[in-house]
Formats: structure tokens, sequence, C-alpha cells
């Protein structure tokens, strides 16, 4: 399956794409997650990438879209792939149904989990990210048993430097001028499915599985 999961920051797009990707066997494409590692690794891609990201706004379309395009030509995504958080301008969109077309491959479905901003504040402030593996936790929602440790391999867990209140706002201002728009996009192509993201991880992941027509595992 060729799938993109769309929706504001905080909405959930990590957390199901984590599921999905578990039983669809196909592989998850963060181009968040691909700036993070840059960032960490200090490539050149990490040092252009972290003034964007540290203040909430966007990397520039050239750079986010060449290495989606990368990315999307390696042997593991000849079955498929989740994008989460690409495309996010129109330039994206565009240059993603060129990549697609090139590849002679189409999309199955765009997912848009859709949740309310109080929400969205809530959920980011809240969450704390596993430095090994990269597992998602919330304070309140999503606790590790373990506290500040990970559940799954015991890495500590730490904040997300753009999740503070002042970043937050501007993450989601850059999603409602940019972003957004793209729901009409995909819109006329008739391959969108709007889920109701304020529901809890369980029953968005029930909803989203329901639209693609599977059975719930
Ligand atoms: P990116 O990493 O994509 O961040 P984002 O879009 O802001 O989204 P988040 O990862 O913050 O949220 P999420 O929807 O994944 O939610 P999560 O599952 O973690 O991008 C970061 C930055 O990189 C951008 O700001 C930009 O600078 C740059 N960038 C990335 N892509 C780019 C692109 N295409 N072009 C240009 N620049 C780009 O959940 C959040 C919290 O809520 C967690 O704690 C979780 O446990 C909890 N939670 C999840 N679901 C539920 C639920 N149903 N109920 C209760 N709690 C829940
Ligand atoms: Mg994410």
């Amino acid at each position: 399956m060729r799938l993109i999961l769309m929706g504001p920051p905080g909405s959930g797009k990590g957390t199901q794409a984590e599921r999905l990707v578990g039983i669809l066997g196909i592989p998850h494409i963060s181009t968040g997650d691909m700036f993070r590692k840059a960032i960490d690794e200090e490539t050149e891609l990490g040092l252009e990438a972290k003034e964007y990201i540290s203040s909430g706004g966007l990397v520039p379309d050239e750079v986010t879209i060449g290495i989606v395009k990368d990315r999307l030509g390696e042997s593991d995504c000849n079955n498929g792939f989740l994008l989460d958080g690409f495309p996010r301008t129109a330039a994206q969109a565009e240059a993603l149904d060129g990549i697609l077309e090139d590849l002679r491959v189409g999309l199955d479905a765009v997912i848009n989990i859709q949740v309310s901003e109080g929400e969205l504040l809530k959920r980011l402030t809240g969450r704390r990210i596993c430095r090994g593996c990269g597992t998602s936790y919330h304070m309140v929602y999503n606790p590790s048993k373990q506290g500040d440790r990970c559940d799954k391999c015991q890495g500590e867990l730490f904040q997300r430097k753009d999740d503070t209140e002042e970043t937050i706002l501007s993450r989601l201002d850059v999603y409602n001028q940019q972003t957004k728009p793209l729901i009409q996009y995909y819109e006329k192509q008739e391959i969108i499915q709007h889920v109701d993201g304020n529901q809890g991880i369980e029953e968005v992941f029930s909803e989203i599985n329901w639209g693609l027509g599977r059975d719930q595992q």
C-alpha cells in the first residue's frame, strides 16, 4: 500500500504510523524523523534543517523534495510506503505526483487525522520520546510503565526541542497556512479519508483500518 498520513502537529501521525507499518510491512518515511537524525549526526542536511525546525518553520521545498525522492527510489519502497509529514506544501504535493508518475505507481489513500487545537497543545507539551528507539509516549495519555525509561528498550525519554509552547504555536500557524490547503488538493483526487483524531489511540487506529477496508486486528 502507498499511503500518506496528514494532520497538524501532534495529531498522532507518528503514533498511528508506527502501528500501521507494523501490520502492513511497509517502510515508515517521516521527513521530521529524517531531519532530526541528520541534526543528531551533524550532517550537511542536519545543519541546514536545524534553524528551520527549531523555529517551527518549514525546511525549504527543494531540500525536502530531494530527500523524499531519493528515499522513495530505494528498493524497500517497491511494495509500498507510508509517508508521515510529507507533503506539507503545494509544491511538495505536486512534486510527489511527479515522482510517483516516474515510478509508475499511484497512492492508495491519504489519511487526514483531524484534532482540535486545544487538544494538540496538550498532546505536544506532554509528549516524551525514547532516545534509543524513537517510540513516542505521552505523560498522561500514553505513559511509559517505567516512568522516564522506555518500555521497549529501556532508553531515556526526552522532550523534543520544538515542543515548547511558543514553537508549537508557530508550527500550528505554518500548518494552517501551508499544509491545510492540501486537504482540498487530495479531496479533488478523491483519495482522502478523514479520521476523527480526538478519540483514543486505539479508536483512531480502528477508524483508519476501517477506512482502508481492513478488518480490525
Ligand atoms: P514532524 O516531526 O513531522 O512534526 P509535526 O508534523 O509537527 O508532527 P509531530 O511529529 O509533532 O506530531 P505527530 O502528528 O507525529 O504526533 P505524535 O504521534 O507524536 O516535523 C518536525 C519539523 O520538521 C517541522 O516543524 C519542519 O520544520 C520539519 N519538516 C518535517 N517535514 C517537513 C516537510 N515535509 N517540509 C518541510 N519541513 C518539514 O503524537 C503526539 C503526542 O500525542 C504523543 O505524546 C502521543 O503519545 C500522543 N497521542 C497520539 N495520539 C493520541 C491520541 N489519539 N490520544 C491521546 N494522545 C495521543
Ligand atoms: Mg511525528
